[in-house]
């Protein structure tokens, strides 16, 4: 199959990438860096995003936007979908793959409030869709750190109960459901077990020999009581992956913190020497 990758270079973006071409598939990725603006809608160099779909079999969408305010999520989530619904459509495209999360059904708040949006459309829209939900990735305690650290000094973690799963299996699952064929919704998939976010947070420092203070706090509004209130772990008809956090953070899937700050820091280097090499 050809199958497009809108959010390919992210956290679960990058394991669609790799899950799709183990599993022999043509993969066209769709992001900013690949010259796609989903948001606005267009391919390279301004060219309709149709052009770059034709003779694609199904689009995962795996894109994101860092945000905790439920109008900039319903933005960025109502046009990314709306405008990659509208280049299938007009260019054939069988069948629309969404990643959502679990459990958000009693939060339109905050991200989540984007994540509904995205569901709405593509129930509603005209393309076969399916609508998997995943609970939060193991990456989720790399991503809420680098977040929310207070630089070296205390790590600010609201509480969570979650059920994560590694963002390796829902790629692979992912690119089940698209070979699958259109079913409107997925059976969700859960991770084997339950944790608390802070704890999560805590055991990944202790890997990655980081000695900093984890304060957890109560997260007010409809968002922070999903999290605390364990509505995001999922039910027992969810499907179960297999990868335990503890396993995960053995894993080369997990980035210890010191080398993600030098990569960063190696990136910001590179980014300053482009324009001095130039002049
Ligand atoms: N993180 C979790 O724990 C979790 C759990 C369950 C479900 N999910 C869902 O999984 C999806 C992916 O999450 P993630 O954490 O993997 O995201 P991420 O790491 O933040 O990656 C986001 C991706 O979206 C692309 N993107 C952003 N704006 C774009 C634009 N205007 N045009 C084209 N591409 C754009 C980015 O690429 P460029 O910056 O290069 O454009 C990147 O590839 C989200 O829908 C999220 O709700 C996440």
């Amino acid at each position: 199959m050809r199958i497009a990758i809108a959010g390919a270079t992210g956290v679960v973006g990058r394991h669609v990438v790799a899950a799709a071409e183990a599993r022999g598939h043509d993969i066209l990725p769709l992001t900013r860096r690949t010259g796609h603006d989903l948001e606005r809608g267009t391919g390279p160099s301004g060219s309709p995003l149709a052009a770059a779909l034709d003779g694609v079999d199904a689009v995962i969408d795996v894109t994101s936007v860092q945000t905790t305010a439920a109008s900039r999520s319903r933005a960025f989530f109502t046009a990314v979908t709306g405008n990659l619904l509208r280049a299938e459509r007009d260019a054939g495209v069988g069948h629309h793959v969404a990643l959502s999360i679990v459990g958000i059904d009693g939060a339109d708040a905050s991200y989540f409030a984007g994540k509904h949006a995205q569901e709405r459309l593509v129930a509603a829209g005209d393309v076969p869709h399916t609508i998997l939900r995943a609970t939060q990735f193991h990456e989720f305690a790399e991503q809420v750190t680098a977040r929310l650290s207070l630089g070296r000094m205390l790590t600010p973690i609201p509480v969570g109960h979650y059920r994560p799963v590694s963002a390796r299996e829902v790629g692979v699952r992912l690119v089940e459901v698209a070979e699958a064929g259109a079913v409107g919704r997925a059976r969700d998939l859960a991770g084997p077990r339950e944790e608390r976010l802070a704890e999560m947070v805590r055991r990944m420092f202790a890997h990655d020999g980081v000695r900093r203070p984890v304060l957890e706090f109560p997260l007010p509004g409809p968002y922070g009581r999903a999290s605390a209130s364990g509505a995001l772990r999922g039910g027992a008809d969810a499907d179960r992956a297999a990868i335990t956090f503890d396993e995960w953070l053995r894993s080369a899937d997990h980035t210890p913190i010191g080398e993600r700050a030098d990569a960063a820091a190696s990136a910001r280097g590179a980014r300053a020497d482009g324009p001095r090499a130039r002049g």
